[in-house]
């Protein structure tokens, strides 16, 4: 074990983004893991904003996406849907669709022989599938498909759903997905009634008791709205079955995991399975499994005996690609005079279509500290597309309920919403983050709730976000070394957009004493060892790590070559500028590939995985110091609202991030401008709309399903914290889901603040803003 004492201070970076470490940290690293890494003001490659490893080939068109995978003979797939958002499927003829002369393999999906399979119950859900020697061809065969439906009574309005005598989206509940809620805790084998299943509950202490001794409640009902799944790249697979060996080329988070999830549906052994992945237009949640297109493309690839291509076109992804469930919750908040939290309770009902996972994630129970706590989160089916994780699942919706409480209370209390953070939030990192974020905004111009004259009205808010510091112990990366001096790293890790392989080759860069884009970079193919996936912020603080530790091995076998060379000793070696250099006597160096030129061999090679964290893994380590590991993020949001035509206008966000150490700050940045617009989107504009009386969806495009673009795009400031924790070989943790979670509360308390009423519902329209202003009739 060696001990590294590390005590950081404060640096701006080149690029603007301002960086701030704060405390000290104490290491314990085991013998086989390379010597702790100084803080990044003493670093070359790390934590420097370095291009992106396939910038270029992005800008020019060269990267390859899956849907650019083309191989010979390759057919072309389509999916037919249901119309209908509840019925069973009587019968279903192919005859005519089989005799189309480009058509080669037709699959039956809801099969009318099996009870369970022939019960469609969303419109756009699969029935039937068709391969064909081009779109054209496969497009024109579902139509020559004749299915006869049985039409089922339906429910797709949430509120409709929790009523007595609803239709049931699940007949007897036998057939109900049983899981559980992504909410927080999540709880197995919960009781359904009706369309409702749950409670998954959460206690500690006495939450009665609690509210008894509360000189203060304030109280809170919120809603949040169903937001699609907009990836500029949409799902897509080629899949290739050949008698030896499934190769899946497919736009996925995790290659490792869908060569699991194929080797089971299809009966292969995991040798015989092969996922690879390019360049990817993001996932945000809604790739992180095969999916029902997956295996589809697969089987007709197995039935055809030829390579099938098979891409969701817009419409598609907004109606069975997953979406962020939609929300309603209740929060109960009782404090004592100076802010002390004396009781929070919650209760939820969420609607993730007729899949689970719709809770509202752990903020109320977890971000602030209060001895008594209950929650009870329901999961409600609707005849809708199954929900599924949406960049920081939960705990966006959630936020958008706790965060606007607290600015509540603050408000009863007659305390700055700040100042009441401060008192009852545990985490020294947020609150140097609070610091950071008022001084920026210019807290200190805040005026009282509404007290802005004139038409257009302008206000701040502030909201705080709480995410896991997730880490995949199951992540390998190998590091080669070739005789000419070339390197590179290895895993089957992917990168959804975020930068990973830029990360990796930063890391990798950093050992050797080279720069970035000396890195050769092969990721995403499970051919290389396996890598973690690409969700819950997990990919940074999982494969950064095992980069380093392979790269610090391999150096090791050079620097004995080295050694030999320089008549010096090993340990007396170091890297830097592309030289290995005598450190006791810095005139005595050779070039890098000198060195690797004496290598006995063509190529030396390491892998390493991901070690447990230093000072044991977290779940074993409680509660208390979860929540210190704990991710976060304070920002703060100043808008002006026009109360003639209640457009609101975000027209600046001030964002104080925290991930461990920041590995690249541009990258950074990059991840938390796209956080910080999703959230505003979110807040002001997404929504998807079911109509009543069909079931369908209204605005299944990208024109009417209005997404925020650059005109709605505010002045987003970046500030990022160091935060060492001394866990691993790089102390890098993720930032996508910490940078979503906090934007809607901040715009909604900020909307607040500006017109002194209370938005409670998303999205915050228009019409939303003139009803609360009593200007037209509330929207019911
Ligand atoms: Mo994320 S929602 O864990 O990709």
């Amino acid at each position: 074990m060696t001990v590294a004492k590390e005590t950081l201070r404060p640096e701006t970076f080149a690029s603007g983004i301002a960086s701030v470490g704060i405390g000290k940290v104490v290491r314990q690293i085991p013998a086989d893991e390379p010597p702790a890494l100084p803080p990044n003001a003493e670093l070359t490659v790390i934590g420097k904003a370095a291009p992106r490893h396939d910038g270029r080939a992005k800008v020019t068109g060269a990267a390859r996406f899956t849907a650019d995978v083309s191989l010979p003979g390759m057919l072309h797939a389509r999916i037919l849907r249901s119309p209908l958002p509840h019925a069973r499927v009587r019968s279903i003829d192919t005859s005519e669709a089989m005799r189309h002369p480009d058509v080669r393999a037709i699959l039956v999906i809801a099969d009318p022989a099996d009870m369970q399979s022939a019960t469609v119950r969303y419109c756009g859900a699969p029935v039937a599938a068709v391969a064909a020697v081009s779109m054209a061809a496969a497009e024109d065969a579902l139509r020559l498909i004749h299915v006869n439906y049985e039409p089922l009574s339906f429910v797709v309005d949430f509120d409709q759903a929790r009523a007595d005598r609803a239709p049931a989206v699940y007949q007897g509940g036998a057939d109900a997905p049983g899981g559980h809620p992504s909410g927080w805790p999540a709880a197995a084998g919960l009781p359904l009634n009706g369309n409702v299943r749950g409670p998954a509950v959460s206690q500690r202490g006495d939450v009665a008791r609690g509210f008894g001794d509360a000189d203060v409640i304030v109280e809170g009902e919120y809603r949040t709205q169903v937001q699609t799944h907009c990836c500029l790249e949409p799902h897509g697979i080629v899949a290739d079955w050949q008698t030896d060996t499934l190769t899946a080329y497919i736009s996925t988070q995790y290659t490792t995991g869908v060569r699991h999830e194929l080797a089971e549906q299809f009966g292969l052994p995991l040798n015989r399975v092969r996922v690879i992945v390019d360049a990817m237009g993001g996932g945000f949640g809604s790739k992180s499994t095969l999916g029902n297109y997956g295996h589809t493309a697969v089987e007709l690839s197995r039935r055809a005996h030829a390579p099938v291509r098979l891409v969701l076109d817009r419409e598609e992804e907004q109606i069975d690609s997953g979406n962020r469930p939609g929300t309603w919750q209740r929060l109960r908040i009782g404090a004592k005079r100076d802010g002390t939290l004396t009781a929070v309770s919650l209760v939820s009902f969420g609607t993730a279509g007729v899949g689970l996972g719709a809770g509202v994630g752990f903020n109320a129970e977890a971000l602030y500290a209060c001895d008594n706590f209950s929650g009870a989160q329901h999961d409600v089916f609707i005849n809708a597309g199954p929900g599924c994780a949406m960049r920081a699942p939960g705990n966006t919706p959630g936020a958008f309920g706790l965060e606007q409480a607290i600015d509540q209370l603050a408000e009863r209390l007659a305390m700055d919403p700040v100042i009441l953070r401060d008192r009852i939030d545990p985490s020294p990192v947020r609150r140097e983050e609070r610091r950071i974020g008022a001084e920026r905004i210019g807290w200190e111009r805040r005026h009282t709730p509404g007290a802005d004259p004139g038409i257009i009205k302008r206000g701040m808010g502030v909201g705080q976000s709480l995410w896991m510091a997730n880490v995949q112990l199951d992540s390998s990366c190998e590091v080669r070394v070739t005789r000419d001096g070339s390197i590179e790293v290895l895993s089957g890790v992917q990168d959804i957009g975020t930068g990973t392989g830029t990360v990796m080759a930063q890391t990798v860069a950093e050992v050797f004493g080279l720069r970035a884009q000396d890195i050769t970079v092969r990721i995403g193919d499970t051919e290389f060892p396996p890598g973690p996936p690409s969700y819950g912020s997990r990919a940074t603080a999982s494969i950064t790590p095992p980069a380093r530790a392979a790269a610090w091995h391999a150096l090791q076998s050079l620097l004995r070559e080295a050694a030999l060379a320089l008549n010096a000793a090993p340990e007396d070696l170091v890297t830097r500028d592309g030289r290995i250099v005598v450190r006791s006597s810095p005139s005595r160096s050779i070039r890098f590939a000198e060195a690797a030129a004496r290598l006995r061999t063509d190529r030396i090679s390491a892998v390493a995985s991901r070690s447990d964290d230093y000072p044991g893994f977290l779940r074993r380590m409680g509660d208390a110091a979860w929540a210190r590991q704990s991710l976060g993020g304070v920002q703060f949001a100043e808008v002006a609202v026009d109360t003639e035509t209640g457009i609101v206008r975000v027209e600046r966000v001030v964002a104080v991030q925290d991930c461990g150490r920041p590995i690249n700050p541009r990258l950074i940045e990059s991840q938390v401008h796209g956080g910080v617009l999703m959230g505003l989107s979110y807040a002001l504009f997404e929504d998807r709309i079911l109509d009543r009386h069909t079931g369908r969806m209204v605005n299944p495009d990208l024109e009417h399903y209005k997404l925020a673009g650059p005109h709605e795009t505010p002045a987003i400031d970046v500030v990022i914290l160091e935060n060492y924790q001394g866990n691993s070989a790089t102390d890098a943790y993720g930032i996508a889901e910490p940078a979503n979670i906090a934007t809607a509360p901040a715009i909604a308390n900020a909307v607040y603040n500006a017109i002194g009423v209370r938005l409670r519902s998303l999205p915050i329209t228009p019409a939303a803003i003139l009803g609360a202003l009593g200007k037209i009739p509330q929207r019911s």
